[in-house]
C-alpha cells in the first residue's frame, strides 16, 4: 500500500461517516424519541428552516384575498381508470394513485395557485384519543386526524424533481371530526388497514373510486387557508403551497378506531401500534397566511352577539332615557 493510498483512506473516512448520519431513518416519537421530530433538524437542515409546516392557523390574523376563489378540481368526481395502492409506509398509510398507467386525470387549478397540480397521493396523520392527532391546528385547535392529498407541479415529470422547486408541491389539508356515525365512504380504506398491519405490506384495490367522495361537500371546499410551508415529514422542502380547509370530515370512533388498533409502525425496538404520527406546530415566523375569499377570519360569532346586542341595546336604552337621541 503506497502512502497516498493511506492518506486517501482517512481523508475520505470521516466524510462517509457524516455521510450515512446526514440521512439516518427518523421516525416519530412513539416509535424511537431518539430520532424523533425534535432531531429531524440533525438529520436534515431543512427541518430546521424558517417555512415549516405544520402551523397554527390564527384565524383573526389572516388576510383576506379574493384572488382565493374556488379551486378547480378536476377529474375529482371520477372514479380513474387504473390501480390504486394503499401502503403502510412505516409511517403512514398512504394510497398511491401514481402507479396506473393512466396518471394525468386528477389534477386542481385555479384558487390562486399559478399552474396545475396532478394528484400524486394522499394519507393520513392521526393522534391516540379523540382529540389531537391533526396536524395543522385552528385557532389553537387540533382535530383528532388528517387528511394530505399531495399534488404536484405538471411542469415536473416525478415527486422527487418537483421536491427540488419551490412552487414543486400543492398539498390539500383536510382536518376530521368524531362523527357518530360511520362515513362509509372511507370503508375501503378502513377495510384495507387489515392487509397492511406491517411496515411495507400493501394492495392493490379491486377498483378505483371518485376522489371526491372522500372530501367535505363540494359547496364547502371554497372556504380555505393558504400559506407557503414545507412537508411535514424529512427532508421537510419548503416547496408546498399549503391549503388547509375550514370544513371537515366527518369519521366515526370505530372507523378511527381502526386507525389506531390495526397497523404497526416500522420499529426495531418493539411492534408499536401506529399513531400520533404528526410533527408538532412550527413557528410561524415572518410569513403570512392568507384566507380564501368565502373562508371566515374570526372565531365563531355567538361570542360577539352575545356580547354586542346587551351593549348596543344598552346604549340606546339610556340614549333615549336622557333624551339626547
Ligand atoms: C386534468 O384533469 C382533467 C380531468 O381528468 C383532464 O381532462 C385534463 O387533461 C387534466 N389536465 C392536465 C393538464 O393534466
Ligand atoms: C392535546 O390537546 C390538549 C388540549 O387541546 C393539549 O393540552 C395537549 O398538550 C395536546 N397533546 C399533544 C400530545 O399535543
Ligand atoms: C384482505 O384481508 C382479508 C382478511 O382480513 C382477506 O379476506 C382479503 O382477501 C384481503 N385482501 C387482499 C386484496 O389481500
Ligand atoms: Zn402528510
Amino acid at each position: 500500500m503506497k502512502l497516498s493510498d493511506l492518506g486517501l483512506t482517512f481523508l475520505t473516512l470521516p466524510l462517509v461517516i457524516r455521510t450515512s448520519t446526514a440521512s439516518g431513518p427518523w421516525c416519530y416519537d412513539l416509535q424511537d424519541v431518539s430520532c424523533g421530530p425534535l432531531h429531524w433538524k440533525d438529520m436534515d437542515q431543512n427541518c430546521g428552516g424558517n417555512n415549516q409546516s405544520p402551523i397554527n392557523i390564527e384565524r383573526r390574523k389572516t388576510i383576506r384575498d379574493r384572488s382565493l376563489d374556488e379551486i378547480s378540481f378536476e377529474g375529482y368526481d371520477q372514479a380513474p381508470a387504473g390501480r390504486w395502492t394503499l401502503l403502510n409506509d412505516g409511517h403512514t398509510v398512504t394510497m398511491s394513485l401514481d402507479g396506473a398507467t393512466v396518471v394525468d386525470q386528477i389534477n386542481i387549478t385555479k384558487g390562486g395557485l399559478r399552474d396545475t397540480y396532478r394528484a400524486l397521493q394522499f394519507h393520513f396523520h392521526w393522534g391516540d384519543d379523540h382529540t389531537n392527532g391533526s396536524e395543522h391546528a385552528i385557532d389553537g385547535r387540533q382535530y383528532p386526524m388528517e387528511l394530505h392529498l399531495v399534488h404536484m407541479n405538471i411542469k415536473y415529470k416525478a415527486f422527487n424533481e418537483a421536491k427540488g422547486h419551490p412552487n414543486g408541491l400543492a398539498v390539500l389539508s383536510f382536518l376530521f371530526k368524531m362523527s357518530e356515525t360511520d362515513n362509509t365512504n372511507y370503508d375501503t380504506i378502513v377495510a384495507g388497514l387489515k392487509n397492511i398491519t406491517q411496515p411495507g405490506l400493501s394492495i392493490d384495490l379491486a377498483s378505483t373510486f371518485p376522489l371526491s367522495i372522500l372530501l367535505p361537500n363540494m359547496a364547502f371546499l371554497s372556504k380555505y387557508y393558504r400559506y407557503k410551508g414545507s412537508l411535514t415529514t424529512p427532508g421537510c422542502e419548503e416547496v408546498v403551497s399549503w391549503t388547509v380547509f375550514e370544513e371537515q370530515i366527518p369519521i366515526s370512533k370505530p372507523q378511527f378506531n381502526a386507525f389506531i388498533n390495526t397497523v404497526y409502525y416500522k420499529s426495531k425496538i418493539k411492534p408499536t401500534k401506529m399513531s400520533n404520527n404528526f410533527r408538532p406546530l412550527q413557528p410561524l415566523k415572518r410569513r403570512k397566511v392568507y384566507a380564501s375569499r368565502d373562508a371566515s377570519i374570526s372565531r365563531s360569532s355567538p361570542l360577539a352577539v352575545n356580547l354586542l346586542f346587551p351593549l348596543l341595546l344598552a346604549f340606546v336604552t339610556s340614549c333615549q332615557l336622557s333624551g339626547l337621541c
